[in-house]
């Protein structure tokens, strides 16, 4: 990042019974530098991330209950037709999943509506921010029960922090690559979120972490161009048109 463009978070607080809900997370989100002029929007209940430059753009919500993701649970396929829960599930029918990188929470709703009970962990304040709005209102909708027991977002922010007593069948890993498609593919509102995080350079450790606490397997989500980060203890992966998830073994199976 240039010093000439550093930009400091802002905060737009239009609803103050949310930003008094949320102060702990608001004052970390502060402190967060930017290489873009991005900004965090409260606003009827709900927090979005946008862009200053992009006026015109929408802003990145979290939205389990409507849009898109509602759409892929009621209309999508069942485990064979979703590769990540392919990779995460294997045999298991209702795994116990840690989504180590849970970003806005996507990959971790599919693994949960096709039955795993899914720890999420985020370590992005912002990130994490928007998260918590998208469940805090998902607990709010006719279908509280089902986020309350299937998603639980972790107090801590990586699974190196974590100190309780439940084993994960698996631990998902999806961390951020650097992007190669500059065009029009990617969509919008998801480069605000890339200028956001940057890139995860911390994937080896990210790895090794997991492999110490995961009970049965290891995922890993990849472009398809990234090379493998441990080809001695990859066991298995399965490939989409654009990704490949690569299955590791745990350091001890349990
Ligand atoms: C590509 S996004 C994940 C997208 C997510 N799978 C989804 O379906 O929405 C990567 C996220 O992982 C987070 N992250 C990367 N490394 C992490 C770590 N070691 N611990 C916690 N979060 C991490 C980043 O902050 C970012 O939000």
């Amino acid at each position: 990042m240039n010093s000439e463009d550093v930009y400091k978070l802002e905060v737009i607080v239009e609803d103050e019974v949310l930003a008094s809900f949320c102060q702990r997370e608001l004052d970390a989100c502060r402190k967060i530098l930017c290489s873009s002029p991005l900004f965090i929007k409260l606003s009827e209940g709900m927090v979005g991330l946008g862009n200053l430059n992009e006026p015109k753009q929408g802003l990145v919500f979290v939205d389990f209950v409507g849009g898109t993701m509602a759409h892929r649970r009621q209309f999508g396929g069942g485990k064979k037709s979703e590769a990540v829960a392919r990779a995460c599930f294997g045999n298991m029918n209702s795994p116990v999943i840690f989504d180590a990188t849970a970003g806005l929470g996507r990959d971790a709703y599919v693994n949960a509506y096709l039955g795993a009970r899914v720890h999420l962990f985020e370590r992005n304040p912002v990130v994490r921010l928007l998260l918590k709005n998208g469940l805090d209102r998902a607990m709010s909708s006719d279908n509280s029960d089902f986020f309350r027991e299937r998603m639980i977002l972790e107090d801590v922010s990586t699974i190196s922090e974590y100190s309780g007593d439940v084993v994960p069948d698996t631990v998902y890993l999806d961390p951020m690559y650097p992007e190669r498609q500059k065009s029009a593919l990617v969509k919008k509102e998801m480069r605000t979120f890339h200028e956001l995080i940057g890139c995860d350079e911390d994937r080896l450790e990210l790895l090794d972490d997991a492999r110490k606490i995961a009970g049965k397997r290891v995922v890993m989500k990849n472009p398809k161009w990234a090379p493998i980060l441990n080809e001695k203890v990859r066991t298995a992966e399965v490939v989409t048109k654009n990704h490949r998830f690569d299955i590791y073994s745990p350091l001890l199976r349990r």
